[in-house]
Formats: C-alpha cells, sequence, structure tokens
C-alpha cells in the first residue's frame, strides 16, 4: 500500500488531505483495528487488511468526496495483484472499505471495526469530526463524552 500511495502522490497532485495523513493513518489505522478485531473475535489479519485499506479511494482520487464507494472496485484489483488474499477475503475487505463511511450505520463486524478504528484514529491525533456519528462512535468506544467540535469535512488534513 505505501508503494500505492507513493505512485499517487506524483500522478493525483491536487488532494482534499496530505499524502503523509494517508501514510500515517493506513498504519495506525491497521494498528487499531488488529487489537479490536483481537477482542471481537473478527479476523485480525483481515481486519488489518481492511483497515490498510480502507481509504483508497482518496488515495486514487485525491478526493475525500465518496471516497469509500470510489474505492470498492479499485481496491479489489488492488488486492488481487498483492496474492494475499482469497477471492472471498477480498470481497469482506472491499465491502468494508465500500461501507465505512456509514457510521451511523452498525454494518459487519469486520465493517465496523474499520469504521471504529477510523473515528479512533482521527480522535487520538486531536483532529475534529465531521459528523456527529463519527463522534459518538467514539465516545461509545471510550465510554465517555469528548470534548471535540465538530467541522465540515474541508477543514479536515490537507
Ligand atoms: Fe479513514
Amino acid at each position: 500500500m505505501l508503494k500505492e500511495i507513493n505512485y499517487y502522490e506524483t500522478t493525483v497532485k491536487e488532494r482534499s488531505h496530505f499524502i503523509d495523513w494517508e501514510r500515517v493513518h493506513m498504519v495506525s489505522c491497521a494498528t487499531i483495528g488488529y487489537h479490536l478485531a483481537v477482542q471481537r473475535g473478527v479476523d485480525p489479519i483481515l481486519a488489518a487488511a481492511a483497515c490498510t485499506c480502507h481509504d483508497y479511494g482518496r488515495i486514487i482520487t485525491g478526493k475525500q468526496t465518496n471516497h469509500a464507494y470510489n474505492g470498492y472496485q479499485p481496491v479489489q484489483s488492488f488486492l488481487r495483484k498483492t496474492k494475499l488474499f482469497n477471492e472471498e477475503q477480498i470481497e469482506l475487505i472491499a465491502t468494508a472499505v465500500k461501507n465505512h463511511s456509514k457510521k451511523e450505520e452498525v454494518g459487519s463486524p469486520l465493517e465496523e471495526v474499520v469504521k471504529d478504528a477510523d473515528v479512533l484514529d482521527f480522535y487520538q491525533y486531536g483532529y475534529k469530526f465531521a459528523t456527529e456519528a463519527q463522534k459518538k462512535r467514539v465516545e461509545s468506544l471510550l465510554g465517555h463524552p469528548v470534548d471535540v467540535e465538530i467541522v465540515e469535512s474541508s477543514r479536515l488534513p490537507k
């Protein structure tokens, strides 16, 4: 994935999020996701992989808008190229990628790990949330209210 980011860094210059954020977020989400998965009885390798890839749509387009859906097909091609996963696993990971922005909904256990890792990672770096649903997730995971502002996504890391 780091090689993919390096490639798209040179080919897609205009980006809604700064490229080093993609690198940092990818790694720390994978770590958080791995641990959440172990705790919840979800396959931690699949969870770490899904967390690693969850923003692939934004990495390849540079755009936040619809990035979850935009990653669905392309991430399948990427995962096939790695030869690390079978077709069933690729579909599970790609579906988690596609649905990870639906923070107000409860999806499959794998999808929930990705969504939770995503919001926790944002929170741990001190970024503001883009939606109330993101904030509620973090509060429910931490078990206490958090004093974080909700701002429009255009103010998220560039
Ligand atoms: Fe993310």
